[in-house]
């Protein structure tokens, strides 16, 4: 325990140097029922960040569970006070959940900053509501701990697993098949999503909780537990309990957010068939932790870690069987045998990653698999570059064999192939062209999809993931090669190279992209290459800007061209630039 320093929430309920303020502190914050006994008391007053409302259906569950949270910060000895994170629901928001993350963070970091509270209790689920308060959480660092609101329950139908968010990539093929009616499409869809809780798949939501636990800031074994089980209230009362414990231990974000955490969450990701959100979102959470994190740690680190989760979108189970068969702690055990994890890395509880997960058994070896029973090798990421963007990312584990003999077919050359560009400028392009025949997509096209980066989209759209038109779906074309500017939805299992930057609307040179334009892909170099010359390029681009740039809609809301004039690229995390100075806010 390190020595006790004055909680800050003192500055407001106990200062004689300025009692006009503090009284005025005190009276606001008792007209509900608390005492003056209580707030004089000493007692830390905890906060927690509540993510849960109805606009927020997936994080919804938290308004229950912050109940039994407030009971155990109140048993541990502190004070609880709840108050509203802005909402962020991946699906319903539009136009992007993207555009939602930075926005949350910077009121959460007001909420942090400006108010007495002496720790926080993040109450993370939906996808973007992790990486919004761990940043907010890192810089303010108070200390802060998550509580994951845990996964729906399975979804089933016909005696299958039917898993929420992948079901729609597979419905709508159905339905351009015309297996399927928009009845149907809607009723398959809806069977997905049988309870509270975030999607059952292994999506960004799945993938950011685990990582959260990966990084040491959640309770170990907490965050894979289905949101309707009873571990899942039992867990959130040790979370009150533990973040009143770590107030008088000073343990802060800073203390646990090191580079051995942010090498950890890599490995993690990989073992665990993670989403192509993480790079965005760990990146942004590295960048406001004061952690240097190129995005080519994701491959060096990353890419040649197996996959041991078999969930869907890249394997067979759901939630509920991730949770039964061991969990987070059950893949870091694997892990740590084949010294993959920085196994002293702290974490929330107090004690070390390795103390944590060490002898964590795997009770279902067909849901995590032993490491030598692995699903896939190197299932990280590629980090690709080439004369189109400087960085793009692609998962090549989930590369299809229909894929792979379609595309990768020459012996000599395996690992790279070519075909001539069709260009997409955003997602209403798309939709509008996809099955126009004038298009003249065929099977060895490379989709292009540009113009849905962090500006040109406002906060990256998730559409690299292109469907082939409905004359390809009908021949049994189910993937084609997608490669874009945006970002692509966790509970897709397409093999996009995506989350190019420099996007096209910040002059990347996806924007002098022609249709037409004959593309080279090479894994093995890792390059993407259009084959136009420097000196073609830079006629392009002189034209391009005689014309007026490459042209986006407008901002629609005040926050999206705030947004917009302040974003970095997806590379480096799609942060607020301005924001980034400020981490650990509160020891200046
Ligand atoms: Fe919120 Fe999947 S849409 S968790
Ligand atoms: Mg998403």
């Amino acid at each position: 325990m390190k020595t006790q320093k004055p909680l800050r929430s003192r500055a407001w309920f106990d200062n004689p140097a300025n009692p006009d303020m503090t009284a005025l502190y005190l009276e606001r914050y008792l007209n509900y029922g608390l005492t003056l006994e209580e707030l004089r008391s000493g007692k830390p007053i905890i906060g927690i960040a509540q993510t849960g409302s109805d606009l927020a259906p997936c994080n919804r569950h938290h308004i229950e569970l912050a109940k039994r949270v407030r009971e155990g910060i109140r048993e541990a000895g502190g004070i609880a006070m709840e108050f509203p994170v802005h909402p962020i629901q991946e699906t319903g928001k539009r136009p992007t959940a993207g555009l939602d993350r930075n926005l949350a963070y910077m009121g959460l970091v007001e909420l942090l900053y400006g108010y007495p509270l002496d720790g926080v209790v993040l109450t993370i689920g939906c996808d973007k509501t992790t990486p919004a308060c761990l940043m907010a959480a890192a810089t303010v660092d108070i200390p802060a701990i998550c509580l994951s609101v845990g996964p729906m329950l399975n979804g089933w139908l016909k005696g299958e697993r039917i898993g929420s968010g992948s079901i729609i990539w597979k419905a709508r093929e159905m339905m351009a098949r015309g297996e399927l009616d928009y009845e149907g499409f809607i009723d398959l869809v809806a069977t997905s999503a049988p309870s509270v809780g975030y999607c059952n798949t292994m999506g960004t939501a799945s993938t950011m909780n685990s990582l959260a636990e990966a990084l040491g800031m959640s309770l170990p074994g907490s965050a894979a537990i289905p949101a309707p089980y009873r571990e899942r209230p039992q867990v959130a009362y040790q979370t009150g309990r533990r973040i009143v414990e770590m107030v008088h231990e000073d343990l802060k974000p800073s203390d646990i957010l090191t580079p051995e955490a942010f090498h950890n969450a890599i490995v993690v990701n990989s073992a665990i068939g993670g989403s192509t959100n993480a790079p965005i979102h760990i990146t942004a959470l590295a960048r406001h932790s004061g952690v240097d994190l190129p995005i080519k740690d994701w491959e060096t680190v990353g890419h040649a870690v197996p996959l041991l989760v078999n969930l869907q979108p890249a394997g067979t189970y759901l939630g509920e069987d991730f949770h039964q068969a061991g969990g987070v702690p059950a893949v870091i055990n694997q892990l740590m045998e084949q010294g993959l994890i920085r196994e002293g890395a702290r974490t929330v509880n107090g004690r070390t990653m390795g103390e944590n997960c060490k002898g964590a058994e795997i009770v279902l070896p067909d849901v995590i698999r032993p490491f030598d029973q692995a699903l896939m090798t190197d299932a990280g990421f590629l980090v690709l570059g080439g004369n189109l963007f400087e960085s793009a990312i692609m998962k090549t584990s989930v590369i299809s064999p229909e894929f792979r003999e379609r595309y990768l077919t020459n012996p000599e050359d395996p690992e790279a192939f070519e075909g001539p560009a069709v260009v997409f400028d955003g997602p209403e392009d798309y939709h509008h062209r996809i099955d126009d025949p004038a298009t003249g997509i065929t099977e060895h096209s490379v989709l292009f999809m540009r113009g849905a980066g962090p500006i040109g989209y406002p906060g990256a759209a998730e559409v690299v993931n292109m469907r082939p038109p409905s004359w390809l779906i009908e021949k049994g074309v189910l993937a084609i090669a997608c490669i874009g500017d945006g970002r692509q939805s966790g509970t897709s299992g397409s093999p996009s190279i995506l989350n190019a930057s420099p996007e096209a609307a910040a002059g990347g040179n996806l924007a002098l992209l022609r249709e037409g334009d004959w593309i080279r892909v090479d894994l093995k170099t890792r390059r993407v290459d259009a084959r136009v010359s420097d000196e073609q390029m830079a006629e392009r681009r002189a034209a391009l800007e005689a014309a007026g740039g490459f042209q986006y809609p407008p901002s629609q809301t005040p926050w999206q061209e705030l947004q917009r004039a302040t974003v970095g690229p997806l590379q480096t995390g799609a942060v607020l630039e301005p924001a980034v100075k400020y981490h650990r806010i509160i020891d200046k």
